[in-house]
């Protein structure tokens, strides 16, 4: 079923080869599915709740942040946007190239890497009220930042028409990651990079994903959560050769602190403007689950 779908997308590009990968990753995907699979509509409607209640208790972002160590003090803001240099060092770029962020969120870290890199930045999210706040931010740059409201699954761009793509925490939310990492492949030029960053699922010996990282899951709204393996693979499928994978997992639990100490304080505002407040204890399954960690995935897309 689902292969039908790509032969009536643009996947006839892929020879029989990609195809047979495809289907073997595919496979393997299916197994680690979670149950609550969001349409792009859900994910939408869930971040214009949402939205500004994760921005308020993650430094502007809706990403997590990065400490080096323990003893790492930095605030919330500087970690979030430590990750947001992270993704963009990794991008490899040169002054005037142009890059698209999958999934923008409120345009702060498509503003960060256009404004630090000198690059022209192209921000899609699915959310109107995000898209409301990015294009806020293109009076600020611009010459370098435009912002869409558009679905990951049909880029409305053509093919090679980015010289690098970036995916922070919003491959998560898309169940059909294939189609969505096929895309990223076909809007890039040979040789742009992809960087790609998310919380990942840890199997546990059985092989299987574990209960809470199935609950964590549906409280986020996010469609399975595949290892740093299976994620690897998928991009690999999607046309790309990985450069490079981090587990940064310890290195972003501090997070799930400051967001419970903001929502703490700010929970009874939000539930009044009617958005769904994760509990403390929801919270603290996050910080302390071994069943998750977050990667960064470096990648580089191939000649045809
Ligand atoms: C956790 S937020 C991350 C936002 C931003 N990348 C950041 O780091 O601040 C997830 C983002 O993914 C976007 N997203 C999820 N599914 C999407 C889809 N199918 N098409 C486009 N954007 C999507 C949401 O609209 C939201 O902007």
């Amino acid at each position: 079923m689902r292969l039908e779908v790509y032969i009536c997308s643009d996947f006839l590009l892929f020879d029989f080869i990609h195809v047979e990968m495809l289907l073997h990753v595919n496979v393997q995907w299916e197994e680690m599915t979670m149950t609550a699979e969001p349409t792009s509509a859900d994910v939408g409607a869930y971040y214009d709740r949402v939205s500004d209640m994760f921005a308020a208790a993650m430094g502007g972002n809706v990403h997590v942040g990065y400490w080096h160590d323990e003893s790492d003090d930095s605030s919330i803001e500087v970690a979030t946007d430590r990750l947001t240099d992270m993704v963009g060092e990794r991008l490899a770029l040169s002054q005037g190239q142009h890059v698209l962020d999958v999934g923008c969120g409120n345009g702060k870290p498509a503003h960060r890497i256009a404004t630090r890199n000198g690059v022209h930045v192209t921000g899609i999210t699915i959310s109107e009220h995000q898209l409301r706040q990015a294009l806020e931010r293109v009076k600020d740059a611009p010459d370098l930042l435009r912002f869409e409201l558009a679905d990951a699954l049909r880029l409305p761009f053509g093919d090679g028409s980015f010289d690098g793509v970036f995916a922070i925490e919003s491959l998560g939310h898309i169940a059909d990651k294939i189609t969505a990492l096929g895309e990223m492949g076909r809007i890039v030029r040979p040789g742009g990079r992809l960087v790609f960053a998310d919380l990942t699922g840890v199997l546990g010996e059985d092989g299987q994903a574990g209960k809470e990282t199935e609950a964590s899951a549906q409280m986020l709204m996010v469609a399975g959560l595949p290892t740093a393996d299976q994620y690897r693979e998928l991009i690999q499928a999607a046309g790309f050769d990985v450069l490079e994978v981090v587990d940064i997992g310890e290195n972003t639990r501090k997070t799930y602190d400051h967001v419970a100490d903001v929502l703490k304080a700010t929970a009874a505002d939000f539930k009044a403007e009617g958005q769904d407040v994760p509990d403390d204890a929801e919270l603290e399954e996050l910080s302390d689950s071994d069943e998750m960690t977050y990667v960064l995935i470096t990648a580089v897309r191939r000649a045809e």
